[in-house]
């Protein structure tokens, strides 16, 4: 990229963050590193916190309206978004505005967001694949999917993708559908192990070998986040079901090829005689 576009695209914004919990703070340092104005609003009161952070803050989604933002970023959980957006009065706003979503389910919020957003109203739907932990030292290398769902205004949208190119992040742009298939093949699947590491009581162990340390991380990092983001990912991908089915065939799966070799080693004779193993 020549260094006069890069500098077209690297114009500040004013940003407007809706949901003020763990990933909206943590988007929001970066936002405000890069020198963007920023306000937000939030079910919780996070006043003081904005205070420090240099942030205007209010709980009053009307006054949060009225300030003239370029860009409305919606940071909600996957499970509050349709009941967030009733409460924002979208017709009100008085300038074309880009809507950006950071959910870990895309088609979800695309579909809602078509449905309830102004006609001028641009959309850009979004999944940073990192968080808090993964991308405490940085964001270099670290995926950034995005789908141009209904974008006119370029510079705005250029703009906002810049704060991600620019902090190194590997851009990726997909639709929402392919997203969500390869959310929930990878994503998904990662957090039901977690999840189910968890249940068991996984913990460290004296004696641990590399691969156990990786379970045991993947479980600290899962559990990390809300179980409303966890079920969130069940409940607005439409491919989640099926890889929660293909988990557990793959487990009977396993757990008969064991039986049936232990049947086989502790009952030499009968063996290859179709004993059932389940
Ligand atoms: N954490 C990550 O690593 C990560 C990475 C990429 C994308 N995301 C996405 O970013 C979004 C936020 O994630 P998160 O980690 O902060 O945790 P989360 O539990 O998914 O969402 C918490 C946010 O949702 C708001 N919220 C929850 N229930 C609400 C309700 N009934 N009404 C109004 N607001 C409600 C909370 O507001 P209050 O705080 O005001 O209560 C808070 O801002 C999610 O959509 C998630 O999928 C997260």
């Amino acid at each position: 990229m020549s260094s006069s576009s890069s500098s077209l695209l690297s114009q500040t914004l004013k940003i407007g963050i809706v949901g003020f919990g763990t990933f909206g703070q943590f988007l929001a340092k970066t936002l405000i590193k890069q020198g963007h104005t920023i306000t937000a609003t939030s079910r919780t009161d996070y006043s003081q916190l904005c205070d420090q952070l240099g942030i205007w803050f209010s709980r009053d989604v009307l006054a949060f309206m009225e300030a003239d933002n370029d860009v409305i970023l919606i940071c909600t959980s996957i499970l509050s978004l349709s009941e967030v957006l009733k409460s924002m009065p979208l017709l009100s706003l008085k300038r074309q505005t880009l809507f950006v979503d950071v959910l870990s389910v895309k088609e979800h919020p695309r579909n809602v967001l078509l449905q309830v957003l102004p006609q001028e109203m641009d959309l850009l739907c979004t999944h940073p694949m990192f968080g808090p932990e993964s991308g405490k030292n940085g964001w270099k290398d670290l995926a950034f999917m995005y789908d141009k769902v209904r974008v006119r205004d370029e510079a705005t949208c250029s703009s906002f993708l810049h704060i991600f190119e620019s902090e190194g992040c590997r851009m990726m742009e997909m639709s929402c559908e392919e997203h969500d298939k390869l959310a929930a093949r990878s994503q998904f699947l990662s957090h039901a192990v977690g999840r189910i590491l968890s249940e068991m009581g996984t913990e460290t162990t004296s004696i641990n070998t590399k691969s156990f340390e990786t379970l045991v991380r993947l479980k600290e990092s899962t559990t990390k986040d809300s179980f409303d983001l966890f079920s969130g990912l069940f409940i607005h991908n439409r491919f989640a079901q099926q890889e929660l089915m293909n988990l557990e065939h793959s487990f009977q799966m396993v757990k008969q090829k064991l039986l049936k070799t232990m049947n086989e080693e502790q009952n030499p004779s009968k063996s290859n005689h179709g004993l059932d193993a389940s």
